[in-house]
């Protein structure tokens, strides 16, 4: 395989690959030179149009009721130099931090640009958080700024008085006789503000980029603070894993509120200078083959989740769209099982191709490379650039016997990892061990090095590929008044892989009934999200907890589960 130019060359020989992949290639592909400034911002958009793609599509959007807007690289070069002047003009200033509070517009896209163009820090948030999730968010990055949509103002209302640091909400579809904005709100139209140049901050590949939320199994949600440099490693896994080439239609179908939407569905394909396409639109199978019908879809990333719900529908659906433009096909977020790899074939003639990695790596680490034979219901192998191991959880020892399971480790350092988690370098620290970074999950290696994946090593819960911090359910389930003692666990579940589960004990005076249980529900559901909301609630008369007091969630799970409790000495009630 030789990945000089534009084109990549399959071959299965792993070896090589290891051999000639490099990071320090990716940067010179982008044409960086070490000791100079890199801005993303640059290299997604006005690189493009320095190198002839001016009039390439780089943004083919459809909207809820299938209107289409597209835009050339020209056309978002153009707007993210409009919009950064007018970021600059309400003082935002270099790391600033501005969270993008948005469905999935043309604006998101673009506005995100706009944002690293400055010099200030990107923020994505999923629009479908809550106000306490977004309260969470944006006061731990002291956010100086939101841009937002009129559907969502009235979240941002109801917590700006407990953000100090905000000093603007930004409205991008604000109309003057729809009811006024507020003192600290503005209207801002991205069409109405083209520019032909904009001063892009000369950023070093070391300076922050992107503030990605993720849940750990204690305490608030932590932001994965990225930098500039992240796009070399977003780059060449664009080309080598996502096998984007030059006249590819590629379409990444997940939010950038989720990582895999910004190092895949932005930054990924715009480093390339691929066209992307995307949907701002739930799931129905038809309307995703539609999708693929009707742009030409050849490059299709997307999740186990919506892999089994496409399989619940049968291949009836498949057959009645023209998919013959798809060629290459990849997964992420949740094991991929083989039955869906398998299920792939016979609809599509192709594999998925798994990738495994996380909002802290930033981009893919392990994986089946296009080429590669693909072993249903495993992981593949690391990518060639990095080295990666299953270690020994208490050592860091790399573990070399097929079939046992360890820790999956990553060699640091690699241009995507993660720099800090934002204000907790102490929990950052604690990701290292034996010189090695230490994911969370558990796997196993084969006699051919492939990787199989196990478990995770903590209690966060992955419903449909997201995850949620079951400190974070706890918290909002004590905030509702019946509310006496809570613990939320993953429920296995066939489709969304796991479910929330809670269990609650109640205060003296309310009693267990439906129309409680669904209350608790939907008051999870409005501070949090729908993905957080529990799907069960079991009332108890009591959680159990250690003598210190923390939430054995462990002995719930076994149970739940029906495996041996374990250990419980620690128990306050044994
Ligand atoms: O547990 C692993 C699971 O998702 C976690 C990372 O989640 P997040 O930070 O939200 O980023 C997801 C998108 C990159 C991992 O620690 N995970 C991710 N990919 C896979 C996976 N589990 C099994 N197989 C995968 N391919």
């Amino acid at each position: 395989m030789s990945i000089t130019g534009s084109r990549v060359i399959h071959t299965a020989d792993y070896e090589h690959l290891r051999a000639i992949i490099n990071w320090k290639q990716a940067g010179q592909e982008l044409g960086h030179i070490e000791g100079e400034p890199l801005n993303i911002g640059y290299v997604c958009v006005d690189r493009n149009v320095d190198l002839g793609r001016g009039e390439k599509l780089a943004l083919v959007h459809e909207g809820h009721g299938g209107e289409i807007r597209q835009f050339t690289y020209r056309d978002v070069m153009l707007l993210t130099n409009g919009w950064a002047h007018f970021l600059r003009g309400l003082g935002v200033r270099p790391l600033d931090r501005v969270c993008l509070f948005l469905d999935r517009h043309p604006e998101l896209y673009i506005g995100m640009m706009s944002v690293l163009k400055t010099g200030a820090i990107a923020e994505p948030l999923f629009s479908a958080f809550g106000e306490e999730a977004l309260f969470a968010r944006a006061s731990d990055s002291g956010a100086m700024a939101i841009i937002t949509e009129r559907h969502h103002l009235g979240k941002v209302r109801k917590i700006r008085d407990r953000l100090p640091s905000l000093q603007v909400v930004i409205v991008i579809d604000h109309e003057e006789e729809g009811r006024p904005l507020r003192e600290g709100e503005v209207a801002f139209r991205m069409m109405d503000h083209r520019r032909d140049t904009f001063p892009i901050a000369r950023t070093s590949p070391e300076s922050p980029s992107l503030l990605h939320y993720t849940s750990g199994t204690t305490g608030a949600p932590k932001g994965a603070m990225h930098v500039h440099g992240s796009v070399l490693a977003q780059y060449l896994t664009s080309k080598t894993v996502l096998d984007l080439q030059e006249d590819d239609i590629y379409w990444c179908t997940a939010d950038p509120g989720w990582v895999t939407g910004t190092s895949y569905g932005i930054i990924g394909p715009w480093s390339v200078g691929v066209t992307q396409v995307v949907v701002n639109a739930g799931f129905t199978s038809d309307r995703w083959y539609e999708t693929i019908e009707k742009h030409r879809v050849t490059v299709w990333y997307t999740a186990p989740t919506a892999i089994r719900m496409l399989m619940k529908d049968g291949l009836d659906p498949v057959r009645r769209h023209d998919l013959s433009s798809l060629r290459h096909m990849c997964s992420v977020g949740e094991p991929l099982n083989p039955e869906a790899v398998r299920w792939g074939r016979e609809a599509f003639g192709l594999d998925f191709h798994d990738t495994f990695w996380q909002t802290e790596t930033g981009a893919i680490m392990v994986t089946n490379l296009p080429g590669m034979p693909v072993k249903p219901g495993s992981m593949g192998r690391p990518f060639p650039a990095l080295e990666a191991a299953i270690v020994d959880e208490k050592t860091g020892v790399p573990i070399t016997e097929p079939g046992k399971i360890g820790l999956i480790a990553i060699r640091p350092p690699w241009p995507s990892m993660m720099r800090t988690y934002w204000n907790n370098s102490a929990t950052y620290y604690k990701k290292f061990l034996n010189g090695w970074y230490i994911c969370g999950d558990r796997a196993s290696l084969d006699k051919e090095g492939y990787f199989w994946f196990s478990g995770r090593d903590d209690d966060v819960i992955n419903t449909a590929g997201h995850l949620v911090g079951p400190f974070e359910i706890e918290s909002a389930l004590l905030e509702h008044p019946a509310v006496a003692e809570s613990a939320a666990i993953g429920k296995p579940d066939p489709m969304n892989m796991e479910v929330v589960k809670a269990f609650v004990a109640l205060r003296p005076g309310f009693t267990p009934s439906e129309d409680l249980e669904l209350d608790i529900m939907n008051f999870v559901r409005k501070r949090l999200s729908p993905l957080a909301m529990p799907q069960e609630i079991e009332f108890v008369d009591r959680v159990p907890k250690t003598r210190s007091g923390k939430i054995l969630r462990r002995v719930l799970k076994a149970k739940e589960r029906g495996e041996a409790i374990g250990d419980t000495s620690t128990m306050d009630d044994d």
